[in-house]
């Protein structure tokens, strides 16, 4: 469990004006509380992956322990550096790395993390999650999360049709059954130049969303 250190707010001057930048801003600040929350941030393969680095950079702000593990296809769009530079720790992008036969790494993470979020979670993401595949480092760590304890929470991103798709309202039905959170998506511009539902979430609402569930967690553990 974090600290509940409850910091005074100090404002560094490094804060960007402007209305939400600036109330995101300070309530990365006043998240302080959740120093030392471990936090693992799936990442899968859309276009949006660029998004989730906003999202690391400010958990790491807000003093969370922060570990990202990216699908192969993740790792097209944002390099692993960029997100070990914002995180400070190591990126797993492979099930076979860092084993260790007497705590193999996906079940030591899986086990020590306070919640999950994937984002951008894609159509193949989802599919994987609701049918229970194992075969890419995130969905191996979330396989063995214990989701009594553990939140997941999913942000999927898709183009409009994509998300429209029988399989993928089946499989989204299917999760939320199964006990998974969603944020978004939203709907607006989409990077194929089509304008409808299927974006995802924007940083600032994953963040609002990660740090209710974190609070409401804190308060049944408490
Ligand atoms: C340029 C480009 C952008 C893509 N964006 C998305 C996306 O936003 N959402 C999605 O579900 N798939 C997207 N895809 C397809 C996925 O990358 C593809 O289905 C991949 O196999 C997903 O793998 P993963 O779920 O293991 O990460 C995109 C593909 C390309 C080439």
């Amino acid at each position: 469990m974090w600290t509940n250190t409850a910091a005074p707010i100090t404002d560094s001057g490094q804060r960007i004006s402007g209305g939400r930048e600036q109330a995101v801003s300070a309530s990365c600040e006043q998240s302080r509380r959740f120093d030392g929350a471990r936090i693992l941030v799936g990442v899968s393969g859309g276009i949006a992956a660029y998004k989730t680095c906003t999202v690391v950079s400010r958990l790491a702000q807000a003093r969370c322990d922060v570990t990202v593990c990216m699908t192969d296809a993740a790792t097209r769009f944002v390099a692993p550096l960029t997100f070990q530079a914002l995180s400070g720790r190591h990126v797993y992008s492979s099930q076979w790395e860092h084993v260790d036969a007497q705590d193999p790494q996906h079940i030591a993470l899986a086990r020590d993390a306070d919640l999950v979020v994937v984002a951008p979670c894609t159509m193949d993401c989802l599919a994987k999650l609701a049918s229970g595949r194992t075969d890419d480092v995130v969905n191996l760590l979330v396989s063995a999360i214990d989701r009594r304890k553990t939140p997941v929470l999913l942000a999927p991103s898709m183009n409009e049709i994509m998300w429209s798709q029988p399989a993928t309202q089946r499989n989204v039905a299917t999760l939320r059954e199964d006990g998974f959170s969603f944020v978004g998506p939203a709907d607006g511009w989409q990077a194929c130049r089509a304008v409808g539902p299927g974006r995802m979430a924007e940083p600032e609402d994953i963040l609002e969303e990660v740090f209710r569930t974190l609070d409401e967690r804190s308060k049944v553990n408490a």
